[in-house]
């Protein structure tokens, strides 16, 4: 077990949150004269004149019935990045601390990292995509405090090795961050299990992708209850809204709606890595457990133009390590991925 009171800065340890007004009254019937809000209504029908609950009781118990974990295990977010910002700022000094990420992947870790004044260690994936074991636990130091691993990774699609995960998790007794946004696409179970018995693992996962709620900004953060602990005192008050909460619990109460979106991006992916295998552009389409594919092309940025040229706009991943002559696709609804095809059967290269 880490010691995880110990591992976060001594001052947030010591820190009292902020009260807000309705953390002192829990009840929902009342004459609320407590935090200075509007009580005439407001331009919307709906009761926005009034506070979110600081601490999304009543969705937490919804996604903590939905991943069969209990509610102190749960933290919500102004989506994952607010997760990922709060974690850096908990457990890493600046100027002092690093953390460990592993590129190509999702490069918040890194910014949000640099914006605390964090030294980022960079430790390449290997050519597959895969964890490069040997030399991340080489080069974590006694100022490494947290490890961010993306599985499956943005932008090569692909779930990262259980048996590097787990011995990264034995190993080291800092946070190890398993960010599982896209983990409702891929066939790998992933990692929750390992909450279980290590209490310095944190998951991440999101209603923005598979859940179609990007707009909302919701993130979620499992992890030990004294990491959920760290992780409120932290967090702005009403960090998320009304009717974000309002809306997350509608689309939870139609969870299967959410299943059956996945079926169907599933079986587009699959058609779309065939289309996009069968061109002569193309000179790969690596295999994805995401809603979107990583493509090696001849020339990237001469198509990645011509996309753009004519509205379709993909992300160009050229530039970035492991990924040259890669466009990073996501998978469209049917008809945008009929237009991506056919548009690109018009390039003249
Ligand atoms: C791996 C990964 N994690 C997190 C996020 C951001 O999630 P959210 O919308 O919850 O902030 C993304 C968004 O693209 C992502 O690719």
């Amino acid at each position: 077990m880490v010691d995880i009171k110990k591992l976060a800065r001594p001052h947030i340890r010591e820190l009292s949150a902020y009260s807000s007004a309705r953390d002192e009254y829990t009840g929902k019937k009342g004459i609320f004269l407590d935090a200075n809000e509007n009580p005439l209504g407001s331009t919307s029908r709906r009761s926005y004149n009034r506070y979110p609950d600081p601490y999304q009781k009543s969705l937490k118990k919804a996604i903590g019935k939905l991943k069969n974990i209990s509610t102190d295990k749960i933290f919500l977010g102004n989506g994952s990045d607010e997760a990922i910002d709060l974690l850096i700022r908990i457990f890493c000094h600046p100027n002092q601390d690093s953390v460990i990420v592993m590129p190509p992947t999702f490069e918040m870790y890194e910014v949000a990292a640099r914006i605390n004044q964090n030294e980022v260690i960079a430790v390449q994936l290997t050519n597959d995509f895969q964890i490069n074991l040997g030399k991340v636990l080489e080069d974590i130091t006694t100022n490494t405090k947290i490890i961010f691993i993306c599985s499956p990774n943005n932008p090569t699609g692909n779930s990262m090795n259980r048996k590097s995960i787990l011995e990264i998790v034995e190993k080291f007794n800092g946070i190890v961050v398993i960010d599982e946004a896209y983990i409702d696409f891929s066939r790998d179970p992933g990692f929750f299990d390992l909450l279980e018995k290590h209490n310095h693992v944190v998951i991440l996962q999101t209603f923005s992708k598979a859940w179609g709620l990007a707009g909302l900004r919701l993130g979620m953060a499992f992890a030990d209850k004294e990491i959920i602990r760290l992780l409120n005192k932290v967090k702005p008050p009403y960090n998320v809204n009304r009717s974000t909460q309002s809306l997350a619990m509608k689309a939870i109460k139609k969870a299967e709606y959410k299943d059956f979106m996945v079926q169907q991006l599933l079986a587009a992916r699959k058609i779309l890595h065939l289309e996009l295998s069968n061109l002569d552009i193309v000179e790969r389409v690596y295999p994805s457990d995401s809603n979107f594919l990583l493509v090696r092309f001849k020339d990237a940025d001469k198509v990645y133009r011509y996309l753009l040229k004519n509205q379709v706009i993909v992300r160009s991943r050229s530039n970035v390590v492991l990924c040259d002559n890669a466009l990073r696709i996501t998978v469209g609804n049917e008809k945008e991925n009929i237009a991506l095809i056919n548009t690109l059967k018009n390039y003249k290269a």
